[in-house]
């Protein structure tokens, strides 16, 4: 963790693992009340993503970039520069153990601004040789996992009429809605951020409140905002079948996931459902570099781990959590040997 030269802000890179590859992980540029809400944020996200990478069977490890800035105060352009500039230099002192990409808060462009200060970005812009944005890819892979979970609980993956609620239309989760709209699903939508409302109205979906749309009445929940929004709280309030989204860290904490199962609902593990946009990146690796349409193999793969998972948790009688999780650390425990 260090404060930048040039802006004053913190920045902390967080490596929870290398034990499979580098550790990789988005930079998320939010407003956190104190350093040690960001350091817990920053732990928590690093620690999903060795369980994505391993639970994909990417050659990848976890880790985690975190950009403090003032919560409810908007930075200006130039000192969001400097403080891209200043978490680069924070990147280069890991010398490649840890290697970032976009999450909340972060783009494209300010993937190129972070490149000026060290090598170590992936997700740079097509042009720049690099696999672009990932979140239409981690939109892609959420759909499938809607699929199976259909498959599962209706024994019909079609999406058509099936009714899902989208909690967070930022990245992934407008072009998620775009999807699903687009293959025939009924959508309730909601966001913190009343600029989204006129996403919503052009695909035709009902605008509501978060909370009325975590509570909503539909086949499938998608939480695509931020995390820990399932606790003991909210999840008796509960009315869906499924929840299958694509926000990281969605339980407060694992014993949520038993809550769930004894409600009836399936959760889908979302360090399963949202590997997508990692897969996508793990193409950058490949002999010969990116290619989209291998690319797109890998992300379609969250179907089947996302199958193997469900299947695994029904024999051994256990949550699907337990699943994903045992099935994470048999590969971190081959490679550790
Ligand atoms: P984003 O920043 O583009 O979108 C997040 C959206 O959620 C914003 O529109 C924001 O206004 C909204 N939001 C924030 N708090 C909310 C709340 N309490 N209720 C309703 N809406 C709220 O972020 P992005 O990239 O779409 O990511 C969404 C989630 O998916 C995050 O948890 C992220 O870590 C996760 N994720 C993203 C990936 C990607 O490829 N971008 C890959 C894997 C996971």
């Amino acid at each position: 963790m260090r404060r930048g030269r040039r802006s004053g802000l913190y920045t902390l890179v967080a490596v929870h693992s290398t034990a499979l590859g580098p550790a990789l992980g988005g930079c998320r540029m939010w407003g956190y009340g104190d350093t040690r809400a960001a350091v817990r944020d920053g732990l928590r996200l690093a620690r999903a993503m060795t369980l994505k990478a391993a639970a994909a069977e990417l050659p990848l490890g976890g880790g985690k970039g975190v950009i403090m800035v003032p919560p409810g105060a908007p930075v200006d352009a130039e000192r969001r520069r400097a403080v891209l500039l200043d978490f680069g230099d924070t990147v280069e002192a890991f010398d490649g153990r840890y290697v970032t990409a976009e999450d909340v808060g972060t783009s494209e462009p300010d993937m190129a601004v972070i490149a000026e200060r060290t090598g170590h970005v992936s997700g740079l812009a097509r042009a720049r040789g690099g696999s672009g944005d990932p979140s239409p890819w981690t939109a892609l892979g959420v759909e499938e996992a809607i699929r199976v979970a259909g498959e599962r609980v209706w024994g019909d993956a079609s999406l058509a009429g099936r009714s899902v609620a989208i909690l967070g239309l930022g990245g992934v989760g407008a072009k998620l809605a775009r999807r699903l709209a687009d293959a025939g699903a009924r959508l309730v939508v909601a966001d913190i951020d009343p600029a989204r409302r006129a996403t919503a109205e052009a695909l035709g979906a009902q605008w509501t409140t978060p909370p009325e749309a975590l509570a909503a009445a539909v086949d499938v929940l998608a939480p695509c905002a931020l995390g820990g929004v399932l606790d003991e709280d909210t999840v008796p309030a509960l009315r869906c079948r499924a929840v299958v989204g694509a926000a990281n860290n969605q339980l407060a904490d694992d014993t949520v996931a038993d809550q769930l199962a004894a409600r009836g609902i399936l959760w889908a593990p979302d360090f399963v459902v949202n590997a997508g946009g990692i897969a996508n990146i793990a193409a950058e690796l490949d002999p010969g570099g990116y290619a989209p349409e291998r690319a797109e193999a890998r992300v379609r793969g969250v179907a089947a781990t996302l199958r193997a998972v469900l299947a695994e948790a029904e024999a051994a009688g256990v949550t699907p959590l337990t699943a994903a999780l045992a099935r994470a650390h048999r590969r971190l425990a081959a490679a550790g040997s």
